[in-house]
């Protein structure tokens, strides 16, 4: 059965956005992701959605933090995290406004184009 709720942010069907369909989705990307990623490493995916690349970046060998403002989709990260025992750290929040506790990456992500979501009188505009 079609799964019909969305994703309040811009109002995405959570069908595309499932971790199912976004593996999917984010495959053909991967090629060019891997070549940056080397074990030990400090990741950071921004807007991480249901987390399908932090599981690839984990994965890989990073050690990966995740932030997406969705509790729908940080929600399905989190039970993939316990299915599989993951290490990644999922918080749940506005990546404007968030204090980060690390401030050096050694790479960070931003996949699936969610700076068109942002409002833009926080850029300053
Ligand atoms: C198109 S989805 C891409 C998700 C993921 N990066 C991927 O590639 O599967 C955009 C994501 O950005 C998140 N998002 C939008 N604005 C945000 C904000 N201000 N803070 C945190 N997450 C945000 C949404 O909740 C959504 O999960």
């Amino acid at each position: 059965m079609a799964d019909d709720r969305y994703v309040p942010v811009f109002n995405w069907p959570i069908g595309e956005l499932t971790l199912s369909e976004r593996t999917k989705s984010l495959a053909p990307l991967w090629e060019h992701i891997a070549p940056l990623v080397q074990p030990g490493m400090r990741a950071l995916d921004l807007c991480c959605g249901s987390g399908a690349a932090a599981f690839r970046l984990e994965d890989a060998g990073a050690a990966v933090t995740a932030i997406d403002s969705s509790p729908l989709l940080i929600g399905e990260a989190r039970t993939e995290a316990a299915r599989r025992n993951s290490a990644v750290e999922f918080i749940q929040a506005d990546v404007l406004d968030y204090r980060f506790e690390t401030v050096a990456w050694d790479l960070a992500l931003v996949l699936g184009n969610p700076i068109i979501d942002f409002p833009p009188e926080r850029f300053g505009g």
